[in-house]
């Protein structure tokens, strides 16, 4: 099926009429007489969303987000790619693991699915995985995430070994000592008024001033995943302003908006890891988003059952759903406010992730020639959030009954249609 789109601005703000033919953008001129009419007179025509962060639950908690159901709230959200973090089960630790997922995104995925290979075997941090194996297999993304890399001898062989495969290691920040399995609010009046076990932000910014070393000293790539703090925001400034280590960073929509408070309802929709912080904190991250200190948004997207999330606030397990509102809170906070034009965000949100993912036919321009992945988006439409209106299998959602943007009017993955309101 081809398309005809007419009437979008594109993130530059010029105007195109284009086609859509066999996957590829191609000149409106050139498309075939039955080809579909889509008038996007008003819509902005955005590079289809590239997600370095997502959380699919299969194989092994299917009842929480299958990959045809992660993927339809991705293509819901203006998302063509997603990557797969590897803390399944059983993990993403073998190039067969890897290759199983991929395999999985290709039967059932609404966008395209990068599985993520553990950087530990088991995710347990104490032996690498077959990095190798996996990276001549096209993983390029390594994580464990859910669990940190926290020793240092580990990280600095992780880095050593990927860098020939031109592969990343993607963090997750929590030193274990200062903050464990228990901790789940940031190390606060607000931790201490509740009497819930505390994660201070240090927690995570010792290890970001450990790993930023390394990769310099290693010359290996790194990629801090889900900042949270002011300090690892210090740190990653610092580390790129010397420009001896080749190294990315990331925010959530969740730590862009939401702050500590949140979990005075002892709502564990709310608990999360990191947890929310506060605004100074909060402020330093949005700071940093716009001047390119960090480098993308990651959604986290990280669905679990009700039964998950129905225990005392220190013993739910963590996480939040992010890929259908991602771009409606980035929307809110950085374009509605003049913090940042469309350009900007296309580079956070699709160019910049599927470079540091090597992803190559992903985050590329809407223009004649280019592989087929956009979104078309309406800046002014408005909506309440309804947590039981969600793709996913999981509810979550943390925005529920807030009032944001809802962009998404068309997602087009390889050239086919994956969402339309
Ligand atoms: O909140 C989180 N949820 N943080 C993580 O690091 C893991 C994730 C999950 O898998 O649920
Ligand atoms: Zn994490
Ligand atoms: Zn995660």
């Amino acid at each position: 099926m081809s398309l005809v789109i007419t009437g979008a601005t594109l993130a530059d703000g010029s105007a195109l009429d284009f086609a859509v033919v066999d996957g590829r953008i191609a000149a409106a001129s050139d498309a075939p007489s039955d080809a579909e009419r889509v008038d996007a007179a008003g819509l902005v025509a955005l590079p289809g969303l590239v997600d370095l962060h997502t959380h699919l639950r299969e194989p092994g908690k299917e009842d929480a987000e299958t990959v045809a159901s992660g993927t339809r709230a991705a293509a819901r959200g203006g998302y063509t790619a997603v990557f797969a973090m590897p803390n399944l089960t059983p993990a993403t630790d073998t190039a067969e693991a890897a290759q199983y997922v991929a395999e999985l995104g290709r039967r059932d995925g609404h966008c395209e699915v990068v599985p993520i290979g553990a950087v530990t075997k088991g995710r347990d941090g104490v032996e690498l995985a077959e990095l190798g194996l996996m990276a001549e297999h096209g993983v390029r993304v390594f994580s464990d995430d859910g669990a940190c890399v926290h020793d240092s001898l580990i990280m600095r062989r992780a880095l050593t070994y990927l860098k020939p495969y031109d592969g990343v290691v993607a963090q997750h920040a929590q030193d274990p000592r200062l903050a464990g399995p228990s901790a789940c609010c940031h190390e606060s009046e607000v931790s201490g008024r509740l009497g819930l076990p505390a994660w201070p932000s240090v927690a995570e910014s010792v290890i970001i001033a450990r790993d930023v070393q390394l990769a310099e000293f290693t010359g290996g790539r790194y990629h801090a995943c889900h900042i949270s703090t002011a300090e690892s925001v210090d740190i990653i400034r610092w580390a790129k302003k010397r420009g001896k280590a080749d190294i990315t960073a990331e925010v959530t929509p969740h730590h862009l908006l939401l702050d500590t408070p949140h979990v005075e309802s002892f709502d564990t929709t709310f608990k999360v890891n990191p947890p929310l912080r506060t605004s100074e904190h909060i402020e330093a991250l949005r700071e940093a988003l716009v001047d390119g200190t960090i480098d993308i948004v990651g959604t986290d997207h990280a669905p679990h059952t009700q039964e998950d999330k129905d225990h005392p606030f220190d013993v739910a397990s963590p996480g939040m759903l992010g890929l259908e509102a991602a771009l409606a809170v980035v929307m809110e906070l950085f374009v509605n406010t003049g913090r940042m034009d469309w350009a900007t965000v296309v580079d956070r949100m699709s160019a910049a992730p599927a470079r540091i993912g090597r992803l190559p036919h992903q985050g590329r321009p809407v223009a004649v020639g280019e592989p087929a992945n956009l979104v078309l988006v309406d800046p002014s439409r408005r909506a309440t959030v309804d947590r039981s209106r969600s793709a996913s299998k999981s509810r979550n959602n943390p925005y529920h009954g807030l009032d944001l943007p809802d962009p998404v009017q068309m997602t087009v993955w390889a050239g086919k249609v994956t969402f339309r309101r």
